[in-house]
């Protein structure tokens, strides 16, 4: 069903954009996207102008359910088709050998092309009218600057790109929150053993469980190794420096900084604790120096609300964000790729 507040005369205008090639600012299950007609290389080429990104960093392309493969790839594995008839539509990329139909500029050069179908029933409804006025297939990377933390709001959208959604003719379908809140998962299917090239909500174990081989790589992913041309480990980040630490030591952190007079937002996993008189100057706890957001204790829940609660601790303009460190574990992964990405700093 389609989200209420999407009218399907808007779906047909974004469908119309998409085929005189602007750009459509899209909600996905996992963050929002900014689609341009994967076919056309000057439309796909204002992604990269509308977000920064250099040219060699590659785009998932978003197909609908029932698009036809052969003609955008070379070959689809026995593997890849069983996780795509198990996990689609839903946050599960695939890396595969692309036809001469998907361009380079789509890849940045790579023979190899992102394929993904997203569940969001606004994305469904968009792809299946830009199939009856256009190619159907829409490149789309998360719809935020380059390296900044990926949008899971409409309003997050608008934050990111302010006055230029107008200037660029960005047209913005408001599909309320996301439900998964990171980038999916990406497996690699290019070079025979299945790599897991980004942990998302769907995990190495679940893929496991349908295909019989644990993809590789996931050691290789969590620790941040760089994989693909752009797969920096510094992505997904605040604008203000984040620190991920331990429970204990981020108490001891904000009392440090509390004592010296310094403001301090926190993201843990426990409630926020009674700041004790004396240990904060009076000015200072005047001027509320404690920004505590306490995060889910559910790995799915923490990664639904992860940008949003970054957003909100960034917007304090603090001189850092400490963020307790979540568990170790398969759960946990994508959270923990994430929040490490985004210690090691914004790329300037
Ligand atoms: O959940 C998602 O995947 C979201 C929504 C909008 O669908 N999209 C997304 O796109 O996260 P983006 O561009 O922010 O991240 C795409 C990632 C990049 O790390 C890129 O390197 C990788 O996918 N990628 C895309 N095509 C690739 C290729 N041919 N080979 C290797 N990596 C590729
Ligand atoms: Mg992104």
């Amino acid at each position: 069903m389609l989200d209420h507040s999407i009218s399907a005369k808007a779906i047909r205008a974004a469908a119309a954009a998409l085929a005189r090639g602007d750009l459509v600012a899209m909600p996905t299950e996992t963050v929002y996207g900014l689609a341009a007609d994967a076919t056309n290389d000057q439309a796909v080429k204002k992604i990269f102008a509308a977000k920064g990104r250099p040219s060699d960093h590659p785009l998932i392309v978003h197909v609908a359910k029932d698009a036809d493969l052969a003609r955008w790839i070379k070959l689809l594995p026995t593997d890849a088709k069983k996780l795509m008839d198990k996990f689609w539509p839903g946050p599960l990329t695939f890396i595969l050998k692309k036809s001469a139909h998907i361009s380079a500029v789509v890849t940045g050069c790579q023979d190899t092309v992102g394929l993904r179908c997203p569940a969001h029933p606004v994305a469904q409804a968009l792809l299946a009218e830009f199939a009856k006025v256009g190619s159907g297939i829409v490149a789309a990377p998360s719809a935020n600057k380059y390296g900044h933390v990926s949008p899971t709001s409409a309003k997050h959208v608008r934050d990111e790109f302010g006055a230029a959604i107008h200037a660029a003719g960005i047209t913005l379908l408001d599909g309320g929150v996301c439900a998964v809140g990171i980038e999916s998962t990406i497996v690699d299917f290019s070079r025979g053993t299945p790599v897991l090239l980004r942990p998302g909500a769907i995990s190495a174990d679940e893929i496991f469980a349908v295909i019989g081989v644990m993809p590789l790589g996931r050691v290789a992913a969590i620790e941040n190794t760089p994989r693909v041309a752009g797969d920096k480990a510094a992505h997904y980040a605040p604008r203000t420096p984040l620190r991920l630490l331990p429970a204990e030591l981020v108490f001891t952190e904000v009392d440090a900084m509390l004592a010296s007079g310094k403001r301090v937002a926190v993201l843990a996993f426990t409630a926020k604790p009674k700041v004790k008189p004396s240990a904060v100057g009076v000015g200072v706890r005047n001027a509320r120096p404690l920004l505590w957001v306490q995060a889910p204790a559910h790995s799915a829940d923490y990664a639904r609300d992860l940008y949003a609660n970054l957003r909100t601790l960034d917007a304090a303009g603090t001189a850092v964000i400490l963020v307790e460190a979540p568990p170790v574990g398969v759960a946990w992964d994508a959270v923990n790729d994430r929040l490490r990405r985004a210690a090691v700093g914004l790329e300037k």
